[in-house]
C-alpha cells in the first residue's frame, strides 16, 4: 500500500500533456498518496494532448487555463478552492516551452520576440502563478509551490539554448517568491531540478536521444524516471519537508556532481 504522504491535502498541477509528461506521473502518484487535486494545461493543449483521460482516472476536473494570463490563473485558483473545498496546500508547475528550439533556430541566431515568448510561457508564468495565488491568498499555511527546472540553469548544454535562460530565471523567482511566501504563512517554493526525461518537451531539444543515453552513463544512478521524480514531488507536497524553501532540488541520479565518468572515459578510448 502506498504511504498516504498526502492524506487530505488539495493541490492544482499544471502541465500534464499526455501518460509521458512529468505533471502525469505526478498526478498519479498524489492521488494514490491521498491529495484531491484539479488539473490544467494551457487551451490548446486540451486538443492535443490526453488529459481528459487522467481526469476521468482520477475523477477530478480540469481548468483549461493559459500560464501566460493573470486571468486565466485567477479563475483557475479560484475554481480550484471551489472544487476542493478550501485553501490549496500544493501547486505543482511542470510547464516548459521553447519556440525558438522547436523551430530549430540556432542560439547564435535567435528571434528575439520569440525568446521572450518562451521566458514568458517557461518562465514569467511562474511568477504569475505565484503573484495570483500570493494576492488572491489561495495557499493554506505551511502550504507548497513547486517548479520543474533543469541543470542548464547553471552549465552550459548548448542544444538547449534559451531553455537555460528561462530555467535560471525560473530558479531566481522561486527562490525571491520563498521569501516572501515564508513570510506571509510559511509556504515553501522550491524547484526540482530533474534528469532528461522522454517527454514532448524534452523530446524536442536536438540530440536528446543521444545525450539522454549520455547523461544515464554519467551519472552513478542513472537518469532518473519521470515516475521517481513524482515520488520525489509528493515528499515536497507532504508535511516531511515542512522548512525546505527556496532551494534548487536536483533529482538526477548524481549528474550534477560529477566531474567525470570512467564509463564514458572507456567507450570514448575504444573509439578511437
Ligand atoms: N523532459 C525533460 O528532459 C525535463 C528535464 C528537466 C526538467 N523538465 C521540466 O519538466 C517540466 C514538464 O515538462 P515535461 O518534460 O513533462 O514535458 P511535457 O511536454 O509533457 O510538458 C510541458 C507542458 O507545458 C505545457 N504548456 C506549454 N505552454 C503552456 C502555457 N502557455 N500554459 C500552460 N501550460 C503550458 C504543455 O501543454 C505541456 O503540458 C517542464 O518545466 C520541463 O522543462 C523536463
Amino acid at each position: 500500500m502506498t504511504p498516504q504522504l498526502l492524506a487530505g491535502k488539495r493541490g492544482v498541477i499544471f502541465g500534464a500533456l499526455d501518460d509521458q509528461s512529468i505533471a502525469w506521473q505526478i498526478a498519479d502518484v498524489c492521488a494514490e498518496m491521498g491529495a484531491k487535486f484539479t488539473l490544467t494545461n494551457a487551451p490548446v493543449a486540451m486538443r492535443f494532448g490526453t488529459i481528459s483521460e487522467l481526469a476521468e482516472k482520477h475523477g477530478c476536473e480540469v481548468i483549461p487555463a493559459d500560464a501566460t494570463s493573470i486571468e486565466d490563473m485567477e479563475n483557475l485558483f479560484q475554481k480550484s478552492e471551489e472544487i476542493l473545498g478550501g485553501k490549496l496546500d500544493f501547486v505543482c508547475h511542470a510547464i516548459g516551452m521553447s519556440l525558438n528550439v522547436r523551430k530549430g533556430r540556432p542560439y547564435t541566431d535567435i528571434k528575439h520576440e520569440w525568446m521572450l515568448k518562451t521566458f514568458d510561457i517557461s518562465a514569467v508564468s511562474f511568477h504569475k502563478m505565484c503573484q495570483v495565488l500570493f494576492k488572491g491568498d489561495h495557499m493554506a499555511d505551511h502550504g507548497s509551490i513547486l517548479g520543474l527546472t533543469y541543470i542548464a540553469s547553471q552549465r552550459t548544454f548548448p542544444d538547449y539554448s534559451e531553455m537555460a535562460e528561462s530555467k535560471a530565471l525560473l530558479e531566481s523567482f522561486a527562490r525571491s517568491f520563498g521569501y516572501h511566501f515564508g513570510e506571509k504563512n510559511g509556504v515553501r517554493v522550491n524547484t526540482v531540478s530533474q534528469s532528461p526525461t522522454m517527454t514532448t518537451a524534452g523530446k524536442g531539444v536536438k540530440g536528446f536521444k543521444e545525450f539522454f543515453g549520455y547523461a544515464d552513463k554519467m551519472s552513478p544512478l542513472g537518469n532518473a524516471p519521470a515516475r521517481d521524480c513524482a515520488n520525489y514531488c509528493a515528499t515536497l507536497f507532504s508535511d516531511y519537508t515542512r522548512f525546505v524553501t527556496m532551494q534548487n532540488l536536483f533529482h538526477d541520479g548524481g549528474f550534477s556532481n560529477m566531474g567525470m565518468s570512467p564509463k564514458l572515459i572507456e567507450q570514448t578510448a575504444d573509439e578511437e
